[in-house]
């Protein structure tokens, strides 16, 4: 079976980008800036803001947080967004989510400039991605990256049947429309699933490529999946294990052992989509610190 290495690829990436940043410095005198917005104290969003902040400075762009206490109000984050929309050297506007309970994460995802809106998640952006815009839009991170993934891997996917397992706005709406799109990378069949779906493995065992965003451990197992699918194991999921050291570690929603002698390539947990999800980010902050400045 073929391991799908997202912290490889990604970390080509990283290095490729770092050149076209320093070739754009040397032209321009700018480098792109990404902002992240961190509202209240949350460990995890906490751990994910400062990983965001140390990829963009390794690759040589600029990098802000924001941290705003648990009490802000909705009016009080919409002002912040609108005076970073206004600013010309963020070219990259992030809201680390969850967002406390006063605030409306809908209203937060709207107020963003959809060319600053580099998470992908403003209808504006998600509107073009479903009309096959993809050059005129941001692709939410995820899906990018699992994309990106297909490609690298020579995937082949005109034609296959993708089944994508969950119908979260972030990952499943978007990747299943992005496998959907009439493009080289993409052209597939699409099946979504979710968890209102009866006989799940009835339409799982049909996959050629089989996306799996769901949040629940090990929930994909062998019986689920027909030999030589392609499997993307999106999920992360903490589950106690006693003989780490911490007491517990990080698996997907596949059963990751019981699919080795089934699929014919699959990512692992952690080290595929989760390190591709950063990479993207920073690929959608350069690209729009590109357009902003005629690069393209
Ligand atoms: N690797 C990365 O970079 C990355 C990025 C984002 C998310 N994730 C991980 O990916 C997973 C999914 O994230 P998300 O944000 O999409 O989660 P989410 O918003 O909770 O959505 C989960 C989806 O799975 C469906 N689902 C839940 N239980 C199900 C069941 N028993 N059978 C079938 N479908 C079921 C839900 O269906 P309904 O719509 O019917 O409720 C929903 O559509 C999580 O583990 C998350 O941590 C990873």
């Amino acid at each position: 079976m073929l391991i799908i290495d997202g912290k490889k690829v990604s970390s080509d990436l990283k290095a490729e980008m770092k050149v076209r940043v320093d070739e754009n410095r040397a032209a321009t005198g700018k480098v792109p800036g990404l902002t992240v917005i961190i509202v209240g104290e949350d460990p995890a969003s906490q751990v994910y803001v400062r990983n965001k902040a140390k990829s963009c400075v390794e690759i040589g762009m600029n990098s802000t947080v924001v941290e705003m206490p648990a009490s802000t109000s909705e009016e009080e984050l919409l002002a912040k967004i609108d005076e970073l929309n206004n600013d010309p050297d963020v070219h990259g506007i992030l809201v680390q989510q969850p967002l406390p309970k006063q605030i409306d994460e809908f209203a937060v995802t709207l107020a963003i400039d959809p060319a600053k809106d580099v998470d992908g998640f403003h209808p504006e952006n998600l509107g073009r991605l479903v009309m096959g815009h993809l050059d005129k839009c941001f692709v939410s991170c995820t899906p990018y990256g699992i994309l990106e993934l297909l490609g690298r891997y020579g995937i082949e996917t005109k034609g296959k049947h993708c089944v994508v397992v969950g119908r979260s706005n972030i990952v499943g709406k978007p990747m299943a429309n992005l496998m959907l799109q009439k493009l080289e990378a993409t052209n597939c069949t699409v099946t979504i699933c979710h968890s209102a779906t009866k006989d799940i493995p009835s339409y799982t065992r049909q996959a050629d490529i089989l996306i799996a965003a769901i949040g629940k451990a090990h929930f994909i197992t062998a019986d689920m999946v027909k030999p030589g699918a392609v499997v993307i194991d999106v999920g992360i999921n903490r589950i106690d294990d006693p003989t780490t050291k911490s007491g517990s570690r990080l698996v997907g929603d596949v059963d990751y052992d019981g699919l080795c002698n089934v699929a014919s390539a699959m990512t692992p947990v952690p080290g595929g989509v989760g390190p591709m999800t950063i990479a993207m980010l920073l690929k959608n902050t350069l690209q729009s610190f590109e357009r902003s400045n005629g690069l393209q």
